[in-house]
């Protein structure tokens, strides 16, 4: 452990460096006591003084004692000695100055002089003020442990609180043991702050109500949270005199992978009367979190967990440091607390005087007990880009965050958290006690965040099908829903891990790749089957490529889209786990596997899934997202056929300037599947994933892959082409795969093939929007059902095509006068080179609504 010469001398030596910088000069606190409760006086990192014999401790009722089995990792002062109250209250009395003061308590729950740690409960009130309660400082500790994600967890804490000495000119803090039990302290710290720094606020917005609770000398106040968003931790000695710890936000955020700090600013930050020196340190301002180019598909989100039935106060803290950003304008975002708007827009450069200058907001809200049980909830807080206000950039950012407590009618102790057991690390955590404690601990605490982004990054690029390998029996495939909250990304050990694939058994293997290996393994005491893909250490290509989409694309959920579910960074590995497709790929059940032949409505089906999937890819978030790999080894099946999209690897968002449709990029995607235009002019749009599906089509149609190029004629060797021909000859039928071609209905196959024709047009701005095909794709699957309704008549004639022979109406067993015409569709087709058509697409349901069909007659036009 380091020791440092006298506290004053380093506090000379900040006030030396100030001198010669702009840095932020210390507040000077008129107050300042640091007890080694039990202890004797010493220096560590700073001067610590004995309780012992001292005026504070006037009684002698309580007795001193050393922690049994003391854990390593926690520091020796002030937590290798207590002082224990094992028979009455008990009450130090500190003179001080009026004023507001800091008092924090300093706790390390163990084993003292053979009292057990989760034996001690204990009330301690202050000035009128009860802090806590029935206190037990073993399940603080182990609630607190649970959120905290690094290894090994930390079991000694400090409850900071300010309280506002009026004109007692002292503080006194007194410790009632439960009856049976017993009350410890280690450390006690007060220290004095300036009077308008948290009191008396100015600046303080209500959320949810138009007035509320004043933060006035009869307020008591707890830190939650105090957060040094996007920047490193700062040590008590850092801070700007008043001691205060500023800690990382990355395990506060939701989900994980919204990373985004903005490089650490360079110049000094300048300080105002609205915000003096000492408000924050320099560091606070000089980093943060921004949303960067994906802002408008997001919200940069904080869950902060907060015991319920109390008013809260979140000082935000604020500082424009992004070197483009110059001007009012460049940047306008909200503020969102609990889902209300707390702040309709910000805009730094409207609040200070411009880059470097820092500021800081404060909101009040009450979380609500909905139940009386005083149980923790989220406070959620949000920042979204004000795109209304057409800002420059579609950005928001966050420097610091600090969360308080307000007391109530002189309360601020809540109940204590039930225990979570920490699990011996070996032996895996039940499944709900993961649930529950999910969003906090799928967090990275010390580890830089950019390895999880890294690892997702990885994921999507590396996600290959996964086969279905032989030796799988399929009851060993069970539950596909992994039962976590949707969103979220769950962080494994690798004990987990490990015993989810057996030690990465190599029966387990269920795909492989240059990337790494994929297994199969059960999680949740075996009860979820995921895939589990464990990557090589050494290949890490593209990761900045493809950075800022995965970020986004693992918050995509969707039922035709694979979720990542979780990932685990430790011991080195890094391994991703996702759904399970227990039918493996589209393309193994058309002609790569062994599988037993798919029926032609189930391959509909399986096409409309496919399509929904990537319809919600373009148009479910506010920006498109562009596959840029669709092909059939990308569209997985689930124990119920479901088709999934899988594989974002190479995604893309869509243009975000209004008027423009297209993205530049490499040429990067598959043979066969890829889109000729944006191959020709690298303009990437969401019709070359349209393109794309049309060769999916084609190849579920005809059960063959989209390029084969031996032992066919040069003709057939592109599959996309080749069916485009069959089409506008009228000989589609000829190509259908032949184990479904009698299961048919003409009319069907007519129809799908004019969407697939539609999909491979050259030009994408003639291709469909995936939502049209969608909904074309059901229209054939439509008289595919009512044919077969009509069994028999469907076998005999197998002309299909595209009714290129003048016109061509497909009649259905309807009587006129059971129809109403509920809505007729004309769209036109093109052939290209040969001839152009249209069409109308007929609507009927019966007049008693019991029965709905639909048909259609084409005229084909000269060119
Ligand atoms: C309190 O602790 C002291 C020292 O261990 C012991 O002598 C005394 O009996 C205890 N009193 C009670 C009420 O437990
Ligand atoms: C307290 O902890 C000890 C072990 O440290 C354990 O044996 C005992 O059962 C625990 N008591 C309660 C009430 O949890
Ligand atoms: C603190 O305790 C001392 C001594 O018991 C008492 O004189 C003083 O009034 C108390 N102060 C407060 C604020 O309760
Ligand atoms: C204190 O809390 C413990 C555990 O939560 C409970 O068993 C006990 O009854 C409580 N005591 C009082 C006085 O509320
Ligand atoms: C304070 O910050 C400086 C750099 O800003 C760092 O070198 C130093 O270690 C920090 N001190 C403590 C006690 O953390
Ligand atoms: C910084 O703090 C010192 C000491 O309180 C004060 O004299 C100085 O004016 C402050 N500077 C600014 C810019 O507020
Ligand atoms: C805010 O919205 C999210 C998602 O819509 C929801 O899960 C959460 O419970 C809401 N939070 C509050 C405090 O209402
Ligand atoms: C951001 O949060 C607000 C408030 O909860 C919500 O209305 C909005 O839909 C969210 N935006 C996105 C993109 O999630």
């Amino acid at each position: 452990m380091f020791t440092f010469p006298l506290p004053l001398f380093s506090f000379m030596l900040i006030l030396f460096s100030t001198a010669t910088t702009t840095t932020a000069q210390p507040y000077k606190p008129t107050d300042y006591f640091l007890l080694n409760c039990g202890g004797a006086t010493t220096t560590s990192d700073r001067k610590w003084d004995t309780d012992e014999r001292s005026k504070f401790l006037p009684s002698t009722t309580s007795f001193t004692s050393t922690p049994n089995n003391p854990n390593p990792s926690v520091p020796e002062i002030p937590y290798s000695t207590a002082r224990i109250f094992n028979t009455s209250s008990f009450t130090y009395t500190f003179p001080v100055t009026n004023g507001p003061k800091f008092l924090r308590l300093y706790f390390y729950p163990a084993t003292y002089s053979g009292y057990q740690a989760n034996q001690s409960f204990f009330s301690v009130s202050s000035n009128g003020y009860t802090l806590l309660s029935n206190f037990s400082a073993f399940l603080t500790a182990s609630y607190l442990e649970t959120k905290l994600v690094g290894s090994p967890p930390i079991p000694n804490f400090i409850k900071e609180y300010l309280i506002y000495v009026s004109d007692t000119q002292s503080l006194n803090v007194t410790f009632t043991p439960s009856p049976n039990s017993y009350a410890f302290i280690n450390g006690i710290e007060i220290v004095s702050l300036p009077e308008n720094l948290y009191y008396k606020s100015k600046k303080m917005k209500y959320v949810g109500q138009t007035s509320g609770p004043m933060i006035k000398e009869d307020t008591g106040l707890e830190n939650i949270y105090r957060l040094n968003v996007g920047g490193s931790q700062i040590s008590p000695k850092n801070d700007t005199g008043m001691y205060r710890s500023w800690h990382q936000d990355d395990r506060y955020l939701f989900p994980v992978t919204a990373l985004g700090k903005t490089p650490d600013y360079q110049s000094p930050i300048i300080y105002t009367a609205d915000t003096p020196n000492y408000t924050a340190p320099e560091l606070v301002y000089a980093t943060q979190r921004s949303m960067g180019q994906l802002s408008e598909l997001y919200n940069l989100t904080w869950l902060l967990e907060v015991d319920s039935g109390f008013y809260y106060m979140l000082r935000l803290h604020f500082c424009s440091i992004i070197e483009g950003y110059t001007r009012l304008g460049s940047a306008a975002f909200k503020i969102f607390i609990n889902n209300q708007t707390a702040e309709e827009h910000v805009d730094l450069f409207y609040w200070t005087q411009g880059t470097g200058f820092p500021v800081f907001r404060d909101y009040v809200v009450f979380v609500y007990d909905f139940d009386g049980s005083g149980r923790k909830q989220d406070i959620w807080l949000a920042l979204a880009p004000k795109l209304d206000a057409r800002p420059q950039y579609s950005d928001a950012f966050l420097n610091g965050l600090e969360v308080f407590k307000l007391s109530m009618k002189g309360n601020l102790a809540g109940p204590n958290p039930e225990l979570r057991p920490t699990p011996p690390p070996p032996s895996p955590p039940s499944p709900s006690r993961e649930k529950r404690t999910l969003p906090y601990a799928a967090i990275i605490g010390g580890i830089c965040g950019a390895l999880v982004l890294m690892l997702l990054v990885l994921g999507f690029i590396l996600f290959r099908r996964v086969k279905r390998s032989g030796d799988m029996s399929s009851d060993q495939q069970k539950s596909k829903d992994s039962g976590l909250p949707s969103g979220r990304c769950r962080r494994f050990t690798i004990q987990e891990v490990k015993d989810a694939t057996r030690e990465f058994d190599e029966t387990r293997v269920i795909g492989r790749g240059g990337f790494g290996m994929v297994y199969i393994g059960y999680i949740d005491n075996d009860k979820t089957a995921v895939a589990i893909k464990r990557l090589n250490a050494l290949s890490q290509q593209g990761f900045h490529e493809f950075q800022t989409e995965i970020g986004l694309l693992s918050k995509l959920r969707h039922v035709q889209l694979v979720s990542l579910i979780g990932y685990c960074d430790e011991e080195g590995e890094m391994v991703l786990v996702y759904d399970y497709m227990s039918n493996g790929t589209l393309q193994d059940h058309l002609y790569k596997g062994k599988n037993p032949n798919l029926p032609w409505k189930q391959r509909l089906e399986i096409c409309i899934g496919a399509a929904k999937g990537l319809h919600y890819l373009h148009t479910g978030a506010n920006r498109a997202i562009i596959h840029r790999d669709v092909k059939s080894t990308n569209i997985l099946l689930d124990e119920n056929f479901v088709a999934k999209v899988a594989d974002f690897g190479l995604s893309k968002l869509g243009p975000k300037e209004k008027g423009v449709d297209y993205v530049n990029t490499a040429v990067k995607g598959t043979l066969g599947y890829m889109d000729p235009e944006y191959y020709k002019y690298q303009q990437l749009t969401e019709k070359s994933d349209v393109y794309s599906f049309g060769a999916v089509l084609l190849e579920v149609l005809c059960s063959r892959p989209v390029i084969i190029t031996r032992g066919v004629p040069d003709e057939e060797m592109n599959l996309a082409e080749w069916g485009r021909k069959n089409y506008g000859k009228g000989t589609l039928h000829e190509i259908v795969d032949k184990r479904i071609r009698d299961e048919i209905a003409p009319n069907c196959l007519m129809k799908f093939g004019e969407v697939a024709n539609s999909c491979l047009r050259m030009k994408g701005s003639k291709r469909p929007k995936m939502d049209e095909v969608v909904w074309r794709l059901e229209f054939a699957l439509q008289l595919q059902e009512a044919a077969e309704k009509i069994d028999g008549e469907v076998s005999g004639d197998m002309k299909g095509g595209s009714g290129m022979s003048g016109n061509q109406e497909f009649m259905f067993p309807v009587k006129e006068e059971d129809v109403s015409v509920v809505e007729e569709y004309e769209y036109n087709y093109d052939l290209e080179g040969t001839s152009t058509g249209v069409g109308i697409q007929h609507e009927l349901t019966s007049t008693d609504g019991s029965s709905h069909e639909v048909f259609v007659s084409e005229k084909v036009l000269p060119r």
